[in-house]
């Protein structure tokens, strides 16, 4: 087995040829993020690789997240470590079935969360990320009914933030986040009564209501900073230790397992590795390759959502 180090070296090599920029989701195993240019919630990834000048984009994240960056940055090579790194939200919502919904509801305004296809971006009117739900919403004139999609979880916590009464809600879910259950979480309060709860908003809501902060992983991050507070208990992917403890020293982090794979980790977020990120700035595959036409549509409600602040 080639030592980490060497992988490294490596990479830190092949970076400077290619003039690439990697880009790490929270998720990401820590030796990723500590290798990566810029670190961040699904939003501000966004807006580093829209800014990017150089050649090449190494996404460690999932492929929706790196289509997102090819549709912003269209001239840069956008390349994925594991191309299988997919998400349950995009499987849960087929662009075909949100054509025939537009059909049938041509009135209805598309807010589609990040967490989508790139064929279903285009269908979009705009898009939304956890960090900007409620803010794209409340920018949708109160007369217009909103199709939100395609999370269940999210598309309730922005429905009570916004008391928006004329929103359907698609129903997909996170495999991570809305299998955490609520009587865990209350468990491990009362194992920590000094410890504070933050939450991502594709949790189920018997968990938001529990959560002192409800937020995108970034803003989860950010949050723990500034409180008082020494002790956190943390509703989303353990991949966030790593900026936690980086942005928090001396702070004690808990995670509560899910009952799908009894632990907080995203398997497809999983599938990147420091060899496959090696491997993908030396191949410059596998590459996110999409239709013109596609990247046309899909670039439209993305900018409207990057316009807003
Ligand atoms: P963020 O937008 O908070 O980074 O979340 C993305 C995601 O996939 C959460 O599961
Ligand atoms: Fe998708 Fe959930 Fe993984 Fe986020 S944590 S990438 S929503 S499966």
């Amino acid at each position: 087995m080639v030592a980490v180090d060497t992988i490294v070296d490596e990479i830190e090599a092949l970076k400077q040829n290619r003039r690439a920029m990697i880009l790490a989701h929270h998720y990401q195993e820590a030796e990723i993020q500590e290798i990566a240019d810029s670190i961040g919630d699904s939003l501000e990834l966004a807006r580093v690789a829209q800014r990017f000048e150089g050649d090449v984009i190494a996404f460690c994240g999932v492929k929706f997240m790196a289509e997102t960056a090819k549709v912003v940055n269209p001239t840069r090579v956008v390349v994925l470590p594991d191309l299988n790194a997919g998400c349950s939200l995009v499987d849960s919502c087929p662009a075909p079935a949100v054509h025939a919904y537009k059909k049938r509801n041509p009135d209805h305004v598309v807010v589609s969360y990040i967490n989508t296809s790139v064929e279903v971006k285009a269908e979009s009117d705009i898009l939304c990320t956890s960090r900007n739900a409620v803010a794209v919403v409340n920018s949708i004139p109160a007369s217009r009914h909103v199709l939100f999609l395609p999370d269940v979880n999210l598309g309730n916590w922005v429905k009570k933030q916004t008391g928006r009464e004329n929103m359907t809600i698609w129903q997909g879910a996170c495999i991570v986040h809305a299998t955490f259950p609520g009587r865990r979480l209350a468990a491990a309060r009362s194992e920590h009564p000094q410890a504070v709860v933050a939450a991502h908003p594709e949790c189920p809501g018997d968990v938001l209501r529990q959560a002192d902060f409800i937020g995108s992983t970034s803003a989860i991050i950010d949050w723990c900073a500034k409180q008082p507070q020494d002790e956190f208990i943390i509703m989303t992917e353990s991949g966030v230790r790593y900026s936690l403890e980086k942005q928090s020293p001396g702070k004690k982090f808990y995670f509560v397992a899910n009952e799908n794979c009894n632990c907080s980790e995203c398997p497809y977020m999983k599938m990147n590795t420091l060899e496959k990120l090696r491997d993908c700035l030396q191949t410059l595959q596998p590459r996110i390759e999409l239709p013109p036409e596609i990247i046309e549509r899909a670039r439209i409600p993305l900018d409207r959502m990057l316009a807003l602040k």
